[in-house]
């Protein structure tokens, strides 16, 4: 098993997700530096659940929920995990099993429950300690719907292939994507530094309050920061931005100034999303959404071939400004935020999206790694030296520092040999990957997404927002048609430049 798929198959991903944006032990006193979470996609491999009934989607508050896990392929085992069923007083209305494709000799039950909120969190903090919990908030029936592949998911009678995932055919279907969290931020690990803080815990239940009620489309709701998460921004913010002019790449550079005029980055201000996604909307197409929690990488790529970020709302603890163990806002608005809004970069990070649609688990996990070492992680060149433009970078001092010291070895990023590299979470990476730019990174991961089996190519229709699935002749003519009229603009555009200039 390559090192990659290991991570991948671990139960630690699921836990921790991708990531980045890193906290440095080291400054803090405590010996060899540890790496802290960033990015909300999960390393874990994806269920990717179909929620044919929104109406359904808030089924958990009226008492009725599901939830899918994984386990060995053993006597008893199916037995064990149901008796905490039992012991936490969870009704279960209708349970599956299926041979897991995923990792060998294990099964994946699906498990459809009433209870009350409250019941259904206790019942997932006692089922992770004995199996592999891969998504909750599963649609009701998801697995019987499944079975029966009803073409309405894609546009009817343009795809049938069995073993083509769910993907979202437009931009609102991403509503059921970013709800799949896998983990709750409101969920902390005991060795989190808020797990004993009740006051923090409750104001991330409140964060995840807004992002689980929040729709494509809708304004992001604006969030009255405490003092306290203020300052803690404000400390992140101070100590970052004596880096950048030494370390960050050109484009972001360029971006953080525009975003202090018309977001309000400063030191005493955490910006609001909502201002974020319009300033990004206007440079480079790209939008944010809040999330929950941690998504798969299906479901966190996914969001990049509309165009779309997952971003977390919330500060991370007060208590050491530059250690958080998951992606927290500062990361987010730091790290991401300013490259977003360069339009070559949107473009790369959308092309990485769009290969992942339809995907198959192999490729997506492929996929996911060159995004942790490109957009999380990635160098460039500009004028002979290397520049940073990775949020998981440009969101933690100790790491920036580090990729662009003599310690640390740097290769050329190529999609084929990159996306097997290991992905490192509690220590710096063993190497960094480096592009020319971002338009030659972009063409690579063009390259490498013609590698993934899919029966179709996908296209991206801006006007609709949604997927075109190019898989005949008639589907490809269609945008034959929208470039011939883009050609025919450009076409006369140079004709009047060739008159004015008197060619
Ligand atoms: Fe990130």
């Amino acid at each position: 098993m390559q090192p990659a798929m290991m991570l991948f198959s671990s139960r630690y991903w699921s836990r921790r997700g991708m990531s980045l944006d890193s906290a440095m032990l080291e400054q803090r006193g405590q010996g060899q530096p540890q790496r802290h979470t960033g990015g909300q996609m999960s390393r874990r491999s994806s269920f990717c659940p179909i929620n044919e009934h929104p109406e359904k989607e808030n089924a958990v508050e009226s008492g009725q929920t599901a939830v899918v896990f994984s386990l060995k392929d053993e006597v008893g085992c199916l037995v064990k995990a149901l008796r905490i069923f039992q012991e936490k007083h969870v009704n279960l209305n209708h349970i599956e099993s299926r041979k897991s494709k995923r990792v060998a000799r294990e099964v994946e039950i699906y498990a459809d429950c009433s209870c009350s909120k409250k019941e259904f969190n206790d019942l997932l903090q006692h089922l992770k300690d004995h199996v592999n919990i891969i998504s909750y908030n599963t649609p009701a029936q998801l697995w019987s719907t499944e079975a029966g592949r009803p073409l309405s998911r894609y546009p009817a009678g343009r795809l049938d292939d069995e073993d083509v995932p769910w993907f979202p055919m437009k931009i609102c279907d991403l509503d059921q994507c970013s709800k799949r969290v896998l983990m709750y931020g409101s969920e902390l690990d005991a060795d989190h530094p808020g797990f004993k803080d009740n006051v923090y815990r409750q104001r991330r239940k409140y964060f995840v309050e807004v992002a689980m009620d929040y729709k494509s489309g809708q304004p992001i709701p604006r969030v009255e920061y405490t003092q306290e998460e203020i300052k803690t921004w404000g400390v992140v913010f101070r100590e970052l931005t004596k880096l950048y002019p030494t370390h960050a790449c050109r484009e972001y550079l360029k971006n953080l100034p525009l975003l202090t005029k018309f977001c309000g980055y400063r030191e005493d201000n955490i910006p609001q999303l909502e201002d974020v996604s319009v300033f990004l909307r206007e440079r480079s197409g790209f939008t944010v959404r809040p999330v929950a929690g941690y998504l798969s990488p299906r479901d966190f790529l996914a969001g990049l071939a509309y165009r779309v970020f997952n971003c977390t709302q919330y500060i991370r603890h007060s208590v050491d400004p530059l250690y958080t163990p998951e992606p927290d806002t500062c990361h987010e608005l730091l790290g991401h935020v300013p490259l977003l809004a360069d339009p070559k970069f949107a473009q790369f990070s959308q092309e990485i999206g769009l290969a992942s649609l339809g995907a198959s688990d192999e490729d997506v996990q492929k996929l996911a790694t060159c995004y942790f070492f490109t957009i999380e992680f990635g160098l460039c060149k500009q004028d002979g030296q290397l520049r940073a433009y990775g949020a998981g970078l440009l969101s933690s001092i100790g790491e920036l520092r580090h990729a662009l010291s003599d310690k640390a070895r740097v290769k050329m990023f190529d999609p084929r040999t990159t996306c097997n590299q290991e992905c490192l979470i509690t220590t710096f990476q063993e190497v960094y990957f480096v592009s020319e730019s971002f338009e030659e990174a972009k063409e690579k991961m063009r390259d490498f997404a013609k590698t993934i089996k899919r029966p179709f190519s996908v296209y991206y229709n801006p006007y609709t927002q949604s997927i075109d699935l190019l898989k005949d002749t008639r589907s490809i003519e269609d945008v034959v048609q929208d470039l011939r009229s883009d050609l025919t603009t450009v076409c006369d555009a140079l004709g009047k430049m060739n008159t004015y200039l008197g060619i």
